[in-house]
């Protein structure tokens, strides 16, 4: 039955009903214009969006519109040889033939050039292909620069890519079943440390070779800059807190890559010491110090090896950026030491084009659309300095005619990874430095029951993050290195010979496995560019007394591995990082308890790109292997060398300090490890003057020369383990060096005998000390170094030194220039710069200099 309503019933009800109908019709109304807000912003967000893409692409990505790639040309004859008509005009010009010299095939092509061309030539072609957005079949995948082609002359793209450990290129691509993996190499600080130049010129060699048969035609690389303090996140790149060992080191790799007609980008072009705000931060640095110290090692590179190219570094020097300073670009490096290279920016290094050009930059990486615009509005209203256009438009013309790429070279895209990594193993099983062997622990002389701990030691680092990074196919752990090793042995044991037989100890590898499992998402290791930016860092496992009892109950002898990882982006920090960390402390601590309780004996490996603290616990391990970041076979170098196949004979190329406050620069260096601020790449703002920041806007480089042993020389500072440092399992003898002086040289000759038990290498370091110097000197300076081939037991070797007297120069800030003391000098021959064999004392008259 129907309710009956009363008339008041019947008006609150419509009022009612009208309420709700109101309010839903407001919802409604409300609703609708919700969705339109949302639509309207949705569609404002897509146009800002494809805008803002577009925006991005047409001026970072792909800008490059008319200039694709002449890639078919006709062929003519000339006298019998086959030369391409690049221009196609249907004769041979001076420039497409191979006969002529590259002097006048510079000039020719350079004749033949428009402006818009000369302009267009001095900035790459953008980052597509640097972060893998090539169109398929299109440039190289992960070639992360270029110099871009100028098709009307027929002029081909150059392709420039990382970096100081080996190539950087994606490793596979859309579509295509081959893959392009790189050999990891060891990193830079492996390198220096095996002071063996020979070696690394190899390493270069090899790295050259791959770039060659990946068709790049510049390796960016090697990297130049001095450790001046440990926490810079890129030492790893780097070979030394000495100029002379890592400038000798540099030349080595420069050689070595160039002897394949691939070219090298020396970096960073200068005193780039630090992540912290690299494109803004002030490197404040006395003459003196520049000269002597950062820009010394360049120099010997330059003049030893002649890189093609130097990519200069982001960060300013005294007020401007190095990128602008005509006086580093130009008066310097060219006017003084002859370079005939181009100079390339680092990736969006520099702040304004034109003025980077006119100051010797020549080009522009990896190149943008606005500076490409900024160069042309430069040209027309005369900022630009139109004979620096020329002069660079010559530069990168001369790298482009003198590349494989323009003889037509076809590359293979198969490199000899095999033979790569044989010497891969090689180089780092000589760079490794054992710091530490009480009792002779190492090398493993009887089979062993060996328990793996620490993380590292089933995830080795091959090497650093960043654009220092490989794309390598595998990375060897110390785990596999081994499993390798024992197949090898039963090998070897079938032919009668052979090493102990090590095998792992299965609890220890059991709850190792567990842990694996339980955190399974980070032992995944990223792959290209991700790995770039992310750093591979599984966490770490901690052991209770109880597990590391058991452990050592069972297994013979302990090795605990402690893995760091760092690179590009930021600086190290104290905490967790230099020092170690909680967990693995107590790990060192209470696995080297359990063992030495039964009599067993542990060994730390450090897998590491820089230095980390070791006086506070180094006592408690009876060896101390630093395996630094030894590339794709490192634990197969690590088993080499705990095994005794190898003799160690690195030699540390840096102070490893008691506290890293004892450095010269800890007061002026950024401890607080600030990420990079990557939109300061692009963003090219300054921060107001008064608002700067020491050590973020600016750093004073108040230690001025005395960085690294020479500062704890001269403040005779203890430290860990000093510059040069390492132990062998063999030992030798040393005869008094026989000296003589000749023309501008101090020649020297030292004899070297194993008279250990095991065959192995010997570096000799002959430091320079001025006696009754009247300037501010180091107490002792690097001059030279050699190292002994592999002497047998009982083998003797003479080693031979030859000292320009030009490395015993200072910079004389009065005079502007470098000078000479005259008087006496003592050199010491030493196998550290802390332990010295023989000092020679020498008197040297007033000498011109050469
Ligand atoms: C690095 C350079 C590198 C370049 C290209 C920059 O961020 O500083 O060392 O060569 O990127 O990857």
């Amino acid at each position: 039955m129907q309710k009956k309503y009363s008339k008041n019933e019947i008006l609150l009800k419509n009022k009612y009903y009208y309420n709700l109908k109101s309010i839903n019709y407001s919802m409604k109304k409300f609703g609708i214009l919700f969705l339109k807000i949302i639509s309207v912003v949705l569609l404002l967000l897509l146009i800002v969006g494809l805008g803002g893409w577009t925006y991005f692409k047409s001026n970072l990505l792909n800008f490059e519109k008319d200039y694709d790639e002449k890639i078919t040309f006709n062929t003519l004859v000339s006298n019998g040889e086959s030369i391409l008509d690049r221009n196609s005009n249907g004769r041979v010009d001076v420039y497409e033939d191979h006969r002529r010299s590259l002097d006048e095939r510079v000039e020719d092509v350079f004749s033949q050039m428009s402006v818009e061309e000369k302009l267009h030539l001095l900035k790459g072609s953008g980052m597509s292909s640097a972060i893998g957005m090539n169109e398929s079949g299109e440039g190289i995948a992960g070639a992360v620069g270029t110099i871009v082609p100028t098709p009307r002359l027929g002029l081909p793209t150059i392709y420039l890519s990382d970096g100081p450990a080996g190539l950087r290129i994606e490793p596979t691509r859309e579509g295509d079943s081959l893959t392009y993996y790189c050999t990891a190499f060891p990193i830079a600080s492996l390198l220096s440390s095996t002071w063996n130049t020979t070696l690394v010129e190899r390493v270069g060699n090899a790295m050259g070779q791959e770039a060659l048969e990946y068709g790049i035609d510049v390796i960016l690389g090697p990297g130049a800059n001095i450790m001046r303090h440990p926490f810079n996140g890129r030492n790893f790149e780097y070979f030394s807190e000495d100029p002379l060992l890592s400038g000798k080191m540099g030349a080595a790799m420069v050689k070595g890559i160039q002897s394949n007609g691939v070219g090298t980008s020396v970096k960073h072009f200068v005193a780039n010491t630090q992540e912290t705000n690299r494109n803004w931060n002030d490197a404040r640095i006395s003459e003196r110090a520049l000269r002597e110290i950062y820009l010394k090692g360049f120099e010997i590179i330059v003049k030893d090896a002649a890189p093609w190219t130097l990519m200069s570094s982001y960060n300013r020097i005294n007020g401007l950026h190095v990128a602008q300073d005509g006086r580093l670009l130009t008066d310097i490096l060219r006017g003084e030491w002859g370079f005939e290279g181009l100079v390339m920016s680092d990736w969006f290094g520099g702040i304004n084009p034109v003025d980077m050009v006119n100051a010797g930059n020549d080009l522009l990486e990896p190149g943008t659309n606005w500076q490409w615009k900024a160069l042309r509005e430069g040209y027309a209203n005369g900022k630009l300095n139109k004979e620096a256009v020329d002069t660079s438009v010559k530069r990168i013309l001369r790298l482009i005619l003198g590349s494989k790429k323009m003889q037509s070279y076809e590359f293979s895209n198969q490199p000899d990874l095999e033979k790569h990594a044989q010497l891969t193993r090689q180089a780092a099983t000589e760079g490794m430095v054992l710091l530490k062997n009480d009792d002779q622990t190492l090398p493993i002389k009887d089979d062993e029951n060996l328990a793996l701990l620490g993380v590292a030691s089933y995830a080795f680092i091959a090497g650093g993050t960043g654009s220092g990074d490989v794309n390598e196919a595998y990375s060897i752990s110390l785990e596999q290195g081994m499993e390798y090793a024992n197949a090898e042995q039963n090998l070897q044991l079938e032919k009668g010979l052979g090493y102990p037989n090590i095998r792992q100890n299965i609890r220890a590898k059991e709850l190792f496995d567990t842990h694996k499992i339980e955190n399974s998402e980070a032992f995944i290791q990223p792959q290209g560019f991700e790995a770039m930016i992310n750093p591979f860092n599984p966490p770490q496992r901690s052991y209770s007394t109880e597990e590391l009892e058991e452990i050592a109950a069972d297994a013979s002898m302990a090795v605990i591995t402690i893995g760091r990882n760092s690179g590009e982006g930021s600086d190290r920090v104290v905490k967790d990082d230099f020092e170690l960390t909680a967990i693995e402390r107590d790990l060192i601590e209470k696995a080297t308890a359990a063992f030495h309780a039964r009599n067993k004996k542990v060994v730390v490996v450090l897998n590491v790109g820089g230095v980390i603290e070791t006086n506070s616990w180094k006592h408690l391990p009876d060896a101390i292997l630093l395996a630094w970041q030894g590339g794709q076979e490192g634990g197969n170098s690590v088993v080499d060398l705990l095994l005794g196949k190898q003799t160690p004979s690195g030699r540390l190329p840096m102070t490893f300090p008691l506290d890293v406050a004892h450095h010269g620069s800890h007061k002026n260096f950024p401890i607080e490890g600030i990420e990079i601020d990557l939109s300061a790449m692009l963003l090219k703002t300054e921060t107001p003057e008064e608002e700067y920041q020491s050590t973020i806007d600016f750093t004073n480089y108040d230690e001025g020369i005395f960085v690294g042993y020479r500062h704890f020389d001269n403040d005779k500072i203890e430290v860990s383990y000093p510059f040069g440092y390492g132990l062998s399992y063999t030992r030798f003898s040393y005869s008094e060096p026989d000296i003589r002086i000749e023309n501008d040289t101090i020649k020297a000759i030292m004899d070297i005998k194993n008279i250990g038990e095991f065959t192995g290498k010997e570096v000799m370091q002959v430091y320079a000390s001025k006696l009754n110097s009247i300037i501010d000197r180091a107490p002792q300076e690097l001059v030279t170094f050699a190292k002994t081939k592999e002497l047998a037991i009982g083998e003797q070797t003479s080693l031979s030194f030859a000292i320009p007297l030009s490395n015993l120069y200072y910079w004389d800030e009065s005079k502007s220039d470098w000078n000479f003391e005259q008087g006496s000098y003592d050199l010491k021959f030493g196998s550290s710069s802390r332990d010295v064999k023989a000092i020679m004392r020498i008197s040297l008259e007033p000498q011109t200099r050469p």
